[in-house]
Parts: C-alpha cells; structure tokens; sequence
C-alpha cells in the first residue's frame, strides 16, 4: 500500500506538481509518426500530462507541437491551415511556425511590430522509431534521445500502435510491469476454443507462482519471474522497467507457417492527463527476419482493425463494460473479455480512474509494482532537490527482454544476463 500523500504525488502529472515535474525531464511519446504523415497535413491534436498541445509537419518535414490555443483570442489551432512554413489560425490569420514564433498577422497593418512580441508555448520534438517525441522540460536538462533498441532497427522490423485507456496512467504501467497475473486473467480455461489466451496446457498456466527478483539499476530496474517447470527445469522470463513509464519484455511468435522467433515487445503509458493514458505498444525483431504478422498480433491483443475508435479507445471499453460474456467466462475464457489488453484494459479501469492504494492488500507477487513506485518516488524527491533522475543517461540503449527455459541447479544471471544487454545500435 502507499499513503494518500505519496499516492497523490505518483498519480498526477499536470503542470507544478512533483510528478509532473520529475516526467518533464524525459522524452515523452506525443504521437504517432503516421498522424501527421507528411508536409503541411493537417495538424492532430495532442494532450500530454493534463497540457493540451498541437501537433504539426511543416511544408519542410519539421515537427512542431505547440500550445493549441491562439495568442490572439484563444482559439484552437487544431482548426489551423497548415501552410508554406507555419500553421495559421483562421480566426484573424495570426501563423505560427514550429518554434512558436508569430510569423504573420493578417488583421494587422503590415508595419506592426506586434508579431515580434508573441510566441507560443513550444516544446522540441524528435521523431525516432515511428513516434513523434517532446521534451516538456528545462532546456538545459534535455537528456539523450531514447534510442532503445526498437526505435533503430528498420521499420520493416517494427510495429508501434497506441491506445487509450480511461484510468490513470500508473493503473496502466502496474498492469504491465505485474507478470503474475498473466496466466490469470488471460487464461484460456478449456482446449475446446479458439479464443486467443494462454492455453490451459501450457507451462505458464502449469507452473506454480513465479518468484520475483528485482535488480535495481541506473534506468531503473531488470526483474526477472521464474517459475519451476518439469524435467528439474526454470522457466525464467526476464522483464525491463525504465523510468518513468517504458516496458520491456520478451515475447514468443510463430511467423506464418515458420517456426517460432523470438521477438521483444514492450509498452510505454503515457499520462494524457490524471484520469487517461495512452499507451503506445512496440513490439520488433532484432534478428533478420522482418516482421510479418504485426496485424494478427494486434487482432489477437484486442487492436486490430476495426477494435479501436478514431480517438483510440477500444469499442470494448468502460460504457459497455467491456462486453463481457458471462457465458464465455463459465466455459471459455477466464474473464469472458476478448482480446488480451482489453482484458488488461478493463481490470485497471474497473478500479475507477485514480485508485486509492492506501486501501490495497499487497502480496509477495508484487514486488515489481512496489519498485517501481519506490523509484517514482525517489525519482521526485531527487528533481525537487535539483538533480537527475534515473534513466536519463544511455546504459538502457541496448537492453533487451528474453525468456528461457533453464536447468534448476543454473543460475539464471549467469545464463540470461549477457543476453540481456546488446551493442546500441543507431
Ligand atoms: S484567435 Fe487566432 S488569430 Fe485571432
Ligand atoms: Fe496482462
């Protein structure tokens, strides 16, 4: 459990709160790149720890994201005409460029100076691995570029997709970084179904609860779930949190017709504002192969086309209580839900949009969760004092999520640590 204070700290992200503060110092996903595809688009809307911005591509491909609201009479830049080098209000014409500067005032006599003197919000963007990245915070504290792994292969071995969720974006990344209740609430409860889960016969469903390791390090930290399976064997699936809000962890696929890859997949939750999150899902290949079968991947998540709405909440959401199937859940599936996030989705919206978790009873199994709040906190109280926080340095570049199957009487750091760490690419 956390007190109500440290509860409040950790769960809101506006402008002037300890939090908000602290997640300025990252980079933060602000779109996606195929938002805002090419020059001179139209600009999208982008609301990012509780500011409302917008998002645009000049006529020469730079990114800018602005405050959305006019200098002049406040109104929305959203409805702005994206032209030759700015995005134009078209209220009374006043055209900004991508660094906030007024450039053009149509209601004004072409000697006003006004223009000199009004500047928008703007915050820098960087795109990398398909996203569209801010930095919200002091100029001079800006750290490196996030260049995980994923962000620098070729994006024929990528897929990032987002989604929102109605609850707060700490709901979200508890969800994530909690291994143990994947064989839980994704279960599948009979073979006799050809609903997407994880099968009753398999070794994660199988095992006993795993036992959690938490190594602490300068990004934040590696865990590792390992679950005793037969033949005197472990089953060690190895995870990677980094602040404030990035995970990483290994996943299993079968390419059409193939045989199986590994591939790595992670989630970052991004606070929209106190009561919202979007999350952006990557997953990629870091071998040879391309990646082929993003799509089904999505469909069997609960994000394939046609699952989610134009504003990225899925069709199976909180108003239609996620359309549970009571009779999918007496023979089926073990939440009677469809698809594997709006599983995850519903459990954390169904604690109502900022749990308290002064009320929470916390188990063995949730060391993971308590370490990540332990270095959210930490991570406040060291921005207050007027340091860094963790993860603003390179050491995550190559950190890479695997699992394995090893003998008991192995030590998992010994046989997955060097696997854990690759040569930064990019
Ligand atoms: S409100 Fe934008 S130019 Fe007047
Ligand atoms: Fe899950």
């Amino acid at each position: 459990m956390l007190t109500r204070e440290d509860n409040e700290i950790l769960t809101r992200t506006n402008p002037d709160t300890p939090l908000g503060e602290a997640m300025r110092r990252y980079w933060i996903p602000a779109c996606l790149s195929s938002e805002i595809p090419e020059p001179d688009c139209p600009p999208v809307r982008v609301r990012l720890l509780g500011e409302d911005l917008i998002a645009f591509r000049d006529t020469s491909g730079r990114i800018g994201l602005l405050d959305e609201f006019c200098a002049h009479r406040r109104t929305s830049l959203w409805l702005g005409r994206n032209e030759e080098c700015g995005l134009r209000c078209v209220y009374h014409g006043w055209k900004y460029d991508v660094d906030g500067n007024c450039v053009d005032m149509m209601n004004e006599p072409a000697e006003s100076k006004l223009k000199d003197e009004v500047k928008l919000t703007a915050y820098p963007a960087i795109e990398m691995g398909q996203v569209v990245w801010a930095y919200m915070g002091p100029k001079d504290r800006m750290p490196e570029a996030p260049r995980f792994e994923w962000t620098q292969v070729p994006d024929t071995h990528r897929l990032v997709t987002k989604n929102r969720q109605e609850c707060n974006w700490l709901q979200a990344l508890e969800g994530g970084i909690d291994t143990a209740h994947a064989p839980i609430l994704h279960r599948l409860i009979t073979k006799d179904t050809d609903r997407v889960g994880i099968g009753a016969d398999t070794e994660l469903v199988n095992a006993r609860p795993p036992t959690l390791e938490v190594d602490i390090t300068d990004y934040g930290y590696r865990y590792v779930g390992l679950r005793d399976v037969p033949n005197d064997s472990t089953l060690v699936r190895t995870y990677h949190f980094i602040m404030p809000f990035h995970q990483i962890r290994p996943q299993q696929l079968r390419f059409r017709g193939g045989d199986w890859h590994n591939i790595i997949a992670g989630h970052m939750w991004v606070p929209t504002d106190d009561q919202n999150v979007m999350i952006y899902n990557w997953i990629y290949s870091f071998d040879e192969h391309p990646l082929v079968i993003g799509e089904e991947i999505e469909r069997e998540l609960g994000r394939g086309p046609g699952d989610l709405r134009p504003d990225y909440l899925s069709i199976r959401n909180k108003s239609n209580s996620w359309m549970i199937d009571r009779q999918v859940q007496k023979n089926e599936t073990f939440t009677g839900i469809e698809g594997i996030n709006t599983q995850d989705q519903a459990v954390q919206e169904a604690m109502g949009a900022v749990v308290d978790r002064s009320l929470e009873v916390l188990s063995t199994s949730d060391m993971a969760v308590v370490s990540a709040r332990r270095l959210l906190l930490q991570a406040v109280r060291t921005v207050a004092d007027g340091g860094d926080p963790p993860g603003v340095g390179t050491s995550y570049y190559g950190a890479r999520a695997i699992d394995e199957i090893i003998p008991r009487d192995r030590k998992w750091r010994d046989v997955m640590l060097p696997k854990m760490y690759a040569e930064p690419r990019g």
